[in-house]
């Protein structure tokens, strides 16, 4: 009996797996194991015998039984270590590239220039691209005959055959926002109407397609004062540095008196700065509104008055973030906007900058 002890606690402490401990157990006490077998000739002991006999070999059964156990939670212990140390996870690597998107500088312009008038009190209107001839140009004091309409370089609609409405138009600028606002809202009124503008011209700084953001306030003694201060502040604001503007004579129909506004820039080492230097940069157009356009906003051109203007948002893009051609903003060139563009969680905001 001490030998049969011996020999399976040896080779339960060898085994190396759960198999080869199956194998052992079943050698020993299964069924036809050395051990039961023993257990069996039990009964052909005398009782004397048995007594002595059968508690012994009880205990062996038992001592088996419990190094199997404990065998095989030692196995299975040393299997899940392994697994432990196999499956490893270093959660200190970077993460996966995941490709995002980029915002298009034009968008990133266009909220800037949103978030620096909204601080001003200055709302957001909108109107359609697609514009009828008096909002685009009548209600805007410029007639029929106006020399201003072919200057815009003008898309217009198709009518059919013997339709003699007066055709629309992609709309060449945002002012006809003026006149719906107007129209909606009544006096007093400080909008902007950021938007897309259309007109059949093509360069370096020209594309068919652009965008401004048009300008607008109205109350009871709104001045040229006013306009220019505003327009001082939304530039400091957006270059991030004081910008001297100059206003210069000038004419639009719907304005009266009218100025072209320059910023200040310097053009050393062939690249634009803008805030320093002696040097002007064009940016937007700009006056008091003239009193028919008021009337046909349906507002009282004796009881109020108020400036408007319109700057080139693309422009704008250009001079902040140094983007030198204009008809790479629409070609969609993915290394383009790789470089140029802007994360989609950088939303602009006066105090972030
Ligand atoms: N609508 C003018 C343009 O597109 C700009 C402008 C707007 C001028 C408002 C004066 C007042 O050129």
């Amino acid at each position: 009996m001490d030998e049969l002890k011996s020999k399976y606690l040896d080779l339960i402490a060898k085994a190396s797996d759960a198999a080869a401990l199956e194998e052992i157990r079943v050698a020993a006490v299964g069924k036809k194991g050395e051990v039961s077998l023993k257990m069996r000739e039990l009964g052909k002991m005398t009782p004397e015998e048995r007594q002595l006999e059968g508690p012994r070999l009880n205990a062996l059964k038992d001592e088996i039984n419990a190094a199997l156990v404990a065998k095989k939670s030692a196995l299975e212990d040393a299997a899940l270590e392994e697994r432990l140390k196999a499956e490893w996870l270093d959660v200190t690597l970077p993460a996966r590239d995941r490709h995002v998107g980029s915002i298009h500088p034009v968008s990133q312009v266009w909220e800037e220039c949103t978030a620096i008038f909204a601080d001003m009190g200055f709302a957001v209107a909108e109107g359609p691209q697609i514009e009828s001839d008096w909002y685009n140009f009548d209600a805007l004091n410029i007639p029929g005959h106006h020399p201003a309409r072919a200057e815009m370089d003008t898309f217009y609609t198709h009518r059919s055959e013997g339709d003699t409405r007066p055709p629309h138009v992609l709309r060449t600028h945002t002012s006809p926002v003026q006149i719906r606002s107007m129209e909606a809202q009544g006096a007093p009124i400080r909008i902007i109407c950021p938007g897309r503008v259309y007109r059949a011209d093509y360069d370096q700084t020209h594309t068919p397609m652009f965008h401004q953001v048009e300008g607008l306030a109205i109350d009871r003694d709104i001045s040229m004062a006013n306009l220019k201060w505003v327009l001082e502040e939304f530039f400091s604001a957006f270059f991030g540095t004081h910008v001297e503007t100059r206003f210069r004579a000038s004419h639009f129909p719907f304005t009266e008196p009218s100025a072209e506004v320059d910023i200040q820039c310097s053009f050393e080492g062939g690249t634009v700065k803008v805030g320093e230097g002696n040097d002007w940069l064009e940016v937007l157009g700009s006056g008091m509104v003239h009193p028919s356009v008021l009337r046909a906003g349906g507002i009282d051109p004796d009881a109020w008055q108020g400036f408007a203007f319109g700057i080139g948002i693309d422009r704008l893009a250009m001079l902040k973030y140094g983007i030198p051609d204009l008809r790479a903003f629409f070609e969609s060139d993915l290394r383009w906007l790789r470089h140029y563009g802007f994360s989609a969680l950088q939303v602009p905001t006066l105090h972030g900058g």
